[in-house]
């Protein structure tokens, strides 16, 4: 079921962490290495889909005939290159650990050391997910991550309907051996109309089945 579902659609996949300037030689980024949306990636394009990453700054490769990857640094290059792809794309899977926030001034020349207190405002970035969960059309389908170390499936659930998502995949901080940093990954599937899917810790290519499995028997 999934191996006809995903053929030949048009899906853009944002992975990996931001950086956001501070100045030449520094930035403001986290610890995101990107493996769930290249894994992700890597699946669909097996699936014969048509694949569009837009990846932030990570150490991963890839290559593949139906992968086009799109590196990006910042949180607003992020966003300008996936509103440019999404009008004709079915699906969105927004897995990128987005910068909420950008310092408001860049200083072209490093900043010295001059001040014991040193004070950066920061600005808010546009958030992806949201923007394009509500510019998608009937048959378009966007999906996003929450990390989460309290309240999970409530919080979950509050994104799920503000973004105005089809599904979010909850990955738990209090869980060994999930999240940022590892090989593997303990996720809970949270669908529109409420239902919850839970999956055991499995490496990050099962987690990607898992996904798009779920996708495909309950958005389809
Ligand atoms: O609100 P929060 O950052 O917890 O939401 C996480 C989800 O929203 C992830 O799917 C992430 O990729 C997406 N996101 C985004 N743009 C942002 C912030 C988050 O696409 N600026």
């Amino acid at each position: 079921m999934t191996t006809d579902f995903f053929k030949g659609k048009k899906i853009v996949i944002t992975a990996g962490p931001t950086y956001e300037k501070i100045d030449p030689v520094r930035f403001i980024g986290n610890y995101s290495t990107g493996r769930m949306g290249y894994a992700i990636a890597e699946e669909l394009a097996n699936l014969e889909a048509n694949v569009i990453l837009v990846s932030g700054p990570t150490a991963l490769k890839i290559e593949h005939e139906n992968i086009q990857v799109h590196h990006v640094e910042s949180a607003l290059e992020m966003y300008h290159k996936c509103i440019e792809v999404f009008s004709d794309c079915n699906l969105a899977i927004m897995s990128a650990a987005v910068a909420d926030y950008r310092p408001e001034h860049y200083h072209d020349v490093k900043i010295k050391k001059n001040e014991e207190v040193l004070t950066i405002n920061l600005i808010k970035n546009p958030d992806i997910l949201y923007t394009l969960g509500h510019a998608k059309k009937a048959g378009q389908l966007v999906i996003g991550f929450a990390l989460e170390t309290h309240n999970e499936i409530e919080n979950a659930r509050e994104k799920l309907r503000r973004k105005n998502a089809d599904a979010i995949v909850l990955n738990s901080l209090n869980d060994p051996g999930a999240g940022f940093k590892h090989d593997t990954n303990k996720i809970s599937i949270i669908l529109e109309k409420g239902t919850i899917f839970e999956f055991p810790l499995k490496d990050k290519h099962a987690v990607a089945k898992d996904i798009l499995n779920c996708i495909a028997e309950n958005l389809a």
